[in-house]
């Protein structure tokens, strides 16, 4: 029997690092991931709200950037300089894994499998409040900085929990998400007929099984993962000293969502780096200045929230000269290449996260595939920098992009 579950565990693990030999870009990635996962776990990581116009124009808005690459000053094999100091720790390079919900049900590895990739290349990993691993099993497995990502579930007094448990387990930031008091519109999850978020679990196995039996691989990872889907964190929550069942603190993630008024009780509770994610205006970020955050993360969601709001790029132009004199400004939408993180850089950004990418190479290949996707997205960013003809990220400026009002 043990011989058994070894040999499936085996035969599984090399179908992973055979899958991720064949990948040489977040494309081919995704492309796997959407032939391993059922279609509603790979429709509720692709999709965005509404007419997903939003999503859309994160991606094109990048494409739509022209580089103006400096000729003759240095050669292609000078070793260029990557490192910036991001929300206070040095990080060999300017990209991070931002924080995704539910990564359990993509591959059974989850935020561990993620964390540990990121310790890899040494470069922060960020931690959803809807991990299906604790805080602490994170905590454990991280080799580099990690920040925690904050829902309100169990409202405040969850929050406060949460915020007690990353301390401890030696989170460096907390990053409270702003733009999610409802979630979005997410049209394709409706499909399914599933509340949202899309949850997977033995109740809903039922009417998941269409999608699953043609799905083997993942069947196989989440069978030999016991269907585990938990939101882990909310184990062992209470509410005036009552524990809380897992839908009863999802519940208060609505109905307490943060408010500029609760940086101050975070900011009590927390020692830490403080930052917000998911502001798209000038207006926005300089409440969050008054705030007293120390880093903003611009960003529409990947597109998930409201549609039409404006694109990662558009929304980083109007926020960078106001924030990034202050705090560190870091932007997310749309990154599936190393020559979008440099174009953000260029903008202002000090650093970019990475959202359905690094979840792409989850699905498609475990740990082994988030560390390609990492390596994919980093080489192509130090090939950019040759090309372009800067030595060092610190020389990237809107020098290096045409400016495309004139
Ligand atoms: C499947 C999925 C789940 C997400 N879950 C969270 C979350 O729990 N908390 C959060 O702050 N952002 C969440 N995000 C948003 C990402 O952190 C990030 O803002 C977005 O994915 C960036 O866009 P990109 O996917 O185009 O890179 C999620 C994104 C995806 C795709």
């Amino acid at each position: 029997m043990q011989c058994a579950t070894t040999l499936r565990t085996t035969n599984q693990m090399s179908s992973d690092s055979r899958a991720v030999a064949r990948l040489h870009t977040v494309d081919d990635a995704e492309r796997l991931a959407r032939r391993r996962l059922p279609r509603p776990v790979f429709d509720y990581i692709a999709g965005g709200a509404g007419a997903e116009a939003t999503l859309a124009a994160n991606i094109a808005d990048i494409r739509r950037e022209i580089f103006l690459p400096r000729m003759g000053d240095t050669i292609g094999i000078e070793p260029r300089d990557t490192r910036r100091v991001v929300l206070g720790n040095e990080s060999p390079l300017p990209f991070a894994i931002g924080p995704v919900g539910f990564t359990r049900s993509m591959h059974p590895t989850g935020d561990v499998a993620g964390v540990r990739a990121a310790g890899k290349l040494g470069i922060p990993f960020c931690q959803s409040s809807m991990s299906g691993h604790t805080i602490e099993e994170v905590g454990a497995a991280a080799t580099a900085p990690w920040w925690y990502q904050l829902y309100p579930l169990g409202g405040r007094q969850g929050g406060e929990q949460m915020i007690a448990r990353a301390q401890a387990a030696g989170a460096s930031a907390l990053v409270v998400t702003m733009d999610t008091v409802v979630p979005g519109n997410r049209e394709r999850d409706l499909t399914y007929g599933a509340a949202l978020p899309v949850r997977v679990n033995r109740n809903t196995m039922a009417s998941m099984a269409r999608y699953v039996v043609t799905k083997p691989t993942w069947l196989a990872h989440a069978a030999r993962d016991r269907f585990r889907f938990p939101l882990a964190n909310t184990h062992g929550m209470t509410r005036d000293g009552r524990p809380l069942r897992e839908d009863e603190a999802l519940m208060y993630w609505i109905v307490e969502p943060p408010t500029w008024s609760d940086l101050q009780w975070m900011r009590e509770q927390w020692r830490g780096t403080l930052v917000v994610k998911g502001l798209v205006t000038a207006d926005d970020a300089r409440r969050a200045l008054d705030a007293g955050v120390d880093g903003i993360i611009v960003s529409n969601h990947g597109g998930r929230q409201l549609d039409q709001t404006p694109s990662s790029l558009r929304a980083l132009r109007d926020i960078a000269p106001v924030a990034s004199p202050h705090v560190d400004v870091l932007v997310d939408g749309g990154i599936r290449r190393g020559s979008d993180v440099i174009v953000a850089l260029c903008l202002g950004a000090r650093a970019a996260l990475l959202g359905r990418a690094w979840v792409y190479g989850l699905a498609a290949g475990g740990e082994n595939g988030v560390t390609k996707v990492l390596e994919i997205i980093r080489n192509d960013m130090i090939r950019t920098m040759q090309l372009l003809g800067v030595r060092s990220i610190d020389e990237l400026g809107p020098e290096l992009l045409c400016d495309q009002r004139r």
